[in-house]
Formats: C-alpha cells, sequence, structure tokens
C-alpha cells in the first residue's frame, strides 16, 4: 500500500521504517527540516536497537521523508497522525498538533483518505479530526478517520512493530475497517475490531494499568523494607499466578519515559471530563511522582551529609536499551543531590549526550566513559537504570575503587548477600 506517517517522532519513525520493510511504499513527513535531512542521510536522532538499519535498508526504495504533508496526503490513501500529544499546563494531552495536521490534510484531500490515529490521544478526538477536515475541506470529499493505537516500547520497538499481542482497529465505517485488515493481513495476532472510541480506552487502560502494577509493587516494596521481607520473592510468587502475571513487577525508582507518567495524568483529565473521579489513578500518580525522592531518602541515610560527597550514578535514561531521558528519574534525583552540594560522577551507556543538554559539564557534574572510571574515589554508588552491561560489572574492582563501598541500588539488580560479602554497605528497594 501507499501510506503517509505524519511525524516522525518514536512512534512515527518505528511505524515508517517497519511498514517499509514490511514492503510498502511509505512517504514520512516531519516538519523539522534539519531532523529530515539527516533521515535522509541514514542516520536516526534517537537511539533504538535495529531501526538505523532498517532506515538504511529501505531508504530511497520504499522509504521517502518530507517536509511537505501536501505530498503525503495526495499520494496515498492512507495516513498515519504520528505527531506528539504532549502535556499541556493542565496534564491533558495537548493536540494542537493534531489539529494542525488535520487542517493541512483537509486542504489536500484528493480523494478518498483513512485517516489513523496512531499517537495516544483522548477519547473524542477522531470526532474533532472528522469535523475540522468538513469544515477546511472542499465540500463533498470522502473520508475515514480510524484509530490504531501502538503498543511498542522503547528499546524493543522493533520487535514490538513485527510481533505484536494484539492489533487495535478502532473504525466507524466497513470501508475503513477492510483497509485496516488488509493493511494487517500477515500479522498472525489477535485483532481486535472496535470504533475508535473503545480503541483508545484500550490503549490508555493498557498504559494506566501498567502504571498501576508498578505502583503496587513499590508500595509492597516500601512494607518489605519496614517488615524485612523480600519484594522480589514475593513478585516472583503472585507473577506465577496466571491471573496476575510476573511482567511489571519490578520495584524501583518508579515509572518515567514519554508515556506511563504522561498517559496516567491525561486519563485524570479525561475520566474528570466524564464526571468520574478516578482516585486510585490520582493515589498512583502521586505515590509515583514522589519515588525519586524516596531514592534520595535513602542515599542520605547511607551518607548522611551530602556535602563534598563524591555520588557516582550509574544509569541516566528512563530505562535500559534507550538513551531517552524523558521523566527519567535521574533527571528529579539528581538536582536534589546538586542542592545538598555533593559532586555527582555519571556514567550511562548510551544517553550521556542527551544528559549533558541539561546538565553540561561542571565541578559538581562530571560525565565518565567506563563505570570503573565513574567510580574512582567515590563515596556512594546509585544505580538508577537497569542495563545488562551494569549487571555483569566487576564488583570487587568497583568496591577497591571507592573511598567507601556503598551502593544504593535503585533497580534490584544485584543479590544483596553477594553484596554483602564482598565489602559493601548495600542499599536496596524492598529487600533486607
Ligand atoms: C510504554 C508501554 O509499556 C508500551 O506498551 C506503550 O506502547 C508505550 O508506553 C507507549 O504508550 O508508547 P515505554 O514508555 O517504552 O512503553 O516503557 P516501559 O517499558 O513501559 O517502561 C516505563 C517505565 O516503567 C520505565 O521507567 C521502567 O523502568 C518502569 N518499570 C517497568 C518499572 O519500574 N518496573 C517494571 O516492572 C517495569
Amino acid at each position: 500500500m501507499n501510506l503517509s506517517i505524519i511525524g516522525a517522532g518514536y512512534v512515527g519513525l518505528v511505524t515508517a521504517c517497519c511498514f517499509a520493510e514490511l514492503g510498502h511504499k511509505v512517504k514520512c513527513i516531519e516538519k523539522d527540516s534539519e531532523k529530515v535531512k539527516m533521515l535522509k542521510k541514514g542516520s536516526i536522532p534517537i537511539y533504538e536497537p535495529g531501526l538505523e538499519e532498517i532506515l538504511k535498508k529501505n531508504i530511497g526504495k520504499n522509504l521517502f521523508f518530507t517536509t511537505s504533508i501536501a505530498d503525503g496526503v495526495k499520494e496515498s490513501p492512507v495516513i498515519f497522525i504520528c505527531v506528539g500529544t504532549p502535556q499541556d499546563r493542565r496534564g491533558s494531552a495537548d493536540l494542537f498538533q493534531v489539529e494542525e495536521v488535520a487542517r493541512e490534510i483537509a486542504r489536500n484531500i484528493n480523494g478518498y483518505k483513512l485517516i489513523v490515529e496512531k499517537s495516544t490521544v483522548p477519547l473524542d478526538s477522531h470526532i474533532w479530526i472528522n469535523k475540522t477536515i468538513q469544515r477546511f475541506a472542499k465540500k463533498g470529499v470522502t473520508f475515514d478517520v480510524a484509530s490504531n493505537p501502538e503498543f511498542l516500547k522503547e528499546g524493543s520497538a522493533i520487535e514490538d512493530f513485527m510481533k505484536p499481542d494484539r492489533i487495535v482497529i478502532g473504525v466507524s465505517s466497513e470501508r475503513a475497517k477492510k483497509i485496516l485488515l488488509d493493511l494487517y493481513s500477515n500479522f498472525k495476532c489477535k485483532k481486535i475490531v472496535t470504533n475508535p472510541q473503545t480503541s483508545k480506552l484500550i490503549k490508555y487502560s493498557a498504559n494506566i494499568f501498567l502504571a498501576t502494577k508498578i505502583s503496587f509493587i513499590n508500595n509492597i516494596a516500601d512494607i518489605s523494607e519496614k517488615v524485612g521481607a523480600d519484594v522480589n520473592v514475593v513478585a516472583d510468587a503472585i507473577g506465577v499466578d496466571e491471573r496476575i502475571g510476573r511482567a511489571f513487577l519490578n520495584a524501583g525508582v518508579g515509572y518515567g519515559g514519554s508515556c506511563l507518567p504522561k498517559d496516567v495524568k491525561a486519563f485524570i483529565k479525561i475520566a474528570e471530563s466524564a464526571g468520574i473521579d478516578f482516585k486510585i489513578l490520582k493515589e498512583i500518580d502521586r505515590y509515583n511522582d514522589e519515588r525519586p525522592l524516596m531514592i534520595v531518602k535513602k542515599v542520605k541515610e547511607a551518607l548522611w551529609i551530602l556535602k563534598d560527597k563524591e555520588i557516582a550514578i550509574f544509569g541516566l535514561s528512563f530505562k535500559p536499551n534507550t538513551d531517552d531521558i524523558r521523566e527519567a528519574a535521574s533527571l528529579k534525583i539528581i538536582p536534589q543531590l546538586l542542592a545538598e552540594n555533593a559532586r555527582i560522577r555519571l556514567y550511562d551507556p548510551v544517553a550521556e549526550l542527551q544528559f549533558r543538554k541539561i546538565f553540561p559539564e561542571s565541578e559538581a557534574v562530571r560525565y565518565f566513559k567506563t563505570p570503573y572510571e565513574a567510580v574512582e574515589g567515590a563515596h556512594l554508588l546509585l544505580i538508577l537504570t537497569e542495563w545488562e552491561d551494569f549487571k555483569k560489572i566487576d564488583i570487587n574492582k568497583i568496591a577497591g575503587l571507592m573511598v567507601i563501598p556503598i551502593v544504593v541500588d535503585g533497580r534490584n539488580i544485584f543479590p544483596p548477600a553477594k553484596m554483602k560479602k564482598t565489602g559493601f554497605e548495600y542499599y536496596s528497594i524492598g529487600r533486607v
């Protein structure tokens, strides 16, 4: 099929590259001309395993980049909207980019079009897109607006796109249903065809449920610490029950990233506008916002006075296998440590460049190329992301390089007994 993908952010770029890889002719439209230049040369502005290879393979063959929505709309019967829906001041999703795109589509519509919402958007946005196109397009144009949310995770986005657990299609016409089912005909997973409202509610429900699981297990971790229990053993044991499942029951520094925190806040507002006070979700949100403070408290309990202490930090991104630092715990924890006049020694396998834009190198903030250099002379090591490489680190060497071997492990990557045997004063989450 001839497809247009509007927006070359995380979702748009992965969608465009993967559809091209599957043999469709894809035009990816992005208003940032610098980004387009970069993509045309075959480099991606984000770190996502496998994505650059697919881009390089398909560029100029099945995959084209442009800044012009007009080109894409005229050539493609199917148009995916993948633009950002950032949080506004009230916590709702800000849809100004979606509206702008809808107007531009309307101005260039030249025959039947299926416009598909892929960004995470409120439950009534398809009605507004529909109205906007009716208002700004020539009379008599035919089009449908559908919803087809994505469920990909950063760090495993290609795999999630190519082998999804399910495909959700929200449509209001048989024509739209047929086009989307044809597009995904080679995917063997479960396909759910429903109306657009339900489709978008599925997307939000999935994300807020995942956030709920994380805040739930973090609360259990707090209790575990107080009573001498082990949260990991609890998670393993309850996770065996297939009604519960083990995934997303890893206690830690709280959920971050561009989706879960934003979607929880936006859904509280969606519920409010439906007249529902979603109290549990409000509590999940509040608890998660405060989670980084708990880590700072642990650091203070271990070191007492932070002034002039050298604190090494491993992991700056919101999770492993990505350089994305949006809503990462590191962004909230580091300013608090600096406010107490600690000196920070940072190491991350890929997120350093992104982090430097917010925390430039200074006397108090230094970056290191290896984890071993970062801990040299440190009074405490704080782990904020569970990269596989951190788990394989030589802990004897780490202990030898530090002034005092203290570890605050915000992701439970080491076995406590082993750490204590190596001579570490070891603090983790919900384990003794
Ligand atoms: C999330 C969802 O998992 C995807 O299904 C969804 O498509 C995506 O949002 C989206 O809406 O676009 P993502 O933001 O890439 O994906 O990250 P997750 O893997 O969900 O992790 C979110 C946060 O939860 C991270 O900070 C992670 O460290 C944390 N987490 C995750 C935990 O603290 N404990 C866990 O057990 C699992």
